[in-house]
C-alpha cells in the first residue's frame, strides 16, 4: 500500500511509494507463507441459506459469509485446492477457489454430498437455516386482516449427515451461541462425529454474525482447547486452519 509523507510538488498526503525495506518485508513473508495444506482438498460452506414462504419472501439470518470466504481464501493461500459452497452474501467470490452458490439447506446438502468423497477437509462455516417452511406457497401469498400461522418443518441437518458418512475426512463445526458456547459446542461436537467444533459467543459486541472480527473457543476431539482472542477473520481462519494441519498429520 502507498505509504504517508511528503509526496510530489512537497505536499503531504497518502501517496508514496513504499520503503524498499516495506516490500522486501511483504515479499519475504508471502515467499515464506507456510504451503502445508498442498495437495490437500478442502471443502468450505459460508453465509446463509434462504428458505422460502412463497415467490419473493424468506427466513434467513444474519450471517455475512465472511468467516467461511477468509477460511476459503487462508486455505488456497496454504496451497489447498479449495471448493466454496456459498450461500447468498455480497461479498466477492475469492479468487482461485471453485465456488459454488446455493441458496436452500437442501441445495447446499446436495452440493456438499456430491463433493464429499473427493474431500479430505469440510470446513462448515455456513449459517444453515434450522427450519423451513413446511409447505411453502406458489406465487405471492396474499395479505389478509387475520393473524398468520407458518407451519415450519426442519431442515436436514448437513454436518450430522456427513459427519454418519464420513470415510476419514476431517469434519470441522460451527457453535454460535449467546453466552459460554463451550458447553453446546462439546455437546455438538460429539453429537454430529466432528473432529473440530469452533465455538463463538454472538452476544460479544463486534464479533461474530456480520463483523470483521472473531473471538473463538477451538475444541478438539482429542481434547485439545484453543482460545483465540478478538482478531481478523483472517487471523481465525488462519488458527482454525493450524488445527485442521495437525490433525491432517497425524
Ligand atoms: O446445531 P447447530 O445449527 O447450532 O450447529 C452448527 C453447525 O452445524 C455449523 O457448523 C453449521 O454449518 C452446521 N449445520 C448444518 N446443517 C444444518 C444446521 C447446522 O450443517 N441444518
Amino acid at each position: 500500500e502507498p505509504e504517508e509523507g511528503e509526496v510530489l510538488c512537497g505536499e503531504e498526503g497518502r501517496g508514496r511509494l513504499a520503503s524498499l525495506e516495506h516490500i522486501l518485508a511483504e515479499a519475504e513473508l508471502l515467499l515464506r507463507r507456510a504451503r502445508d495444506l498442498a495437495g490437500r482438498r478442502v471443502l468450505v460452506t459460508a453465509g446463509p441459506t434462504r428458505e422460502w414462504l412463497d415467490a419473493v419472501r424468506f427466513l434467513s439470518n444474519a450471517s455475512s459469509g465472511r468467516m467461511g470466504y477468509a477460511l476459503a481464501e487462508a486455505a488456497r493461500d496454504r496451497g489447498a485446492a479449495v471448493v466454496l459452497v456459498s450461500g447468498p452474501t455480497s461479498l466477492p467470490l475469492p479468487e482461485g477457489v471453485e465456488c459454488v452458490r446455493v441458496e436452500t439447506a437442501a441445495e447446499m446438502l446436495q452440493a456438499v454430498l456430491a463433493r464429499f468423497p473427493e474431500v479430505e477437509v469440510v470446513i462448515k462455516a455456513a449459517a444453515v437455516a434450522d427450519y423451513r417452511p413446511a409447505t411453502p406457497a406458489g406465487g405471492k401469498m396474499k395479505k389478509g386482516a387475520e393473524p398468520l400461522e407458518l407451519k415450519l418443518e426442519p431442515t436436514p441437518d448437513i454436518l450430522r449427515t456427513l459427519g454418519e458418512r464420513k470415510s476419514g475426512q476431517i469434519l470441522v463445526g460451527f457453535s454460535a451461541e449467546v453466552g459460554d458456547p463451550v458447553p453446546e459446542a462439546w455437546r455438538k461436537l460429539k453429537a454430529k462425529g466432528l473432529d473440530l467444533v469452533v465455538a463463538n459467543d454472538i452476544s460479544r459486541p463486534g464479533i461474530g454474525f456480520e463483523a470483521e472480527e472473531n473471538a473463538v473457543t477451538i475444541l478438539g476431539a482429542d481434547g485439545t482447547r484453543e482460545e483465540v482472542p478478538p482478531a481478523p477473520k483472517r487471523v481465525v481462519a488462519d488458527r482454525i486452519l493450524n488445527h485442521v494441519v495437525r490433525l491432517l498429520n497425524r
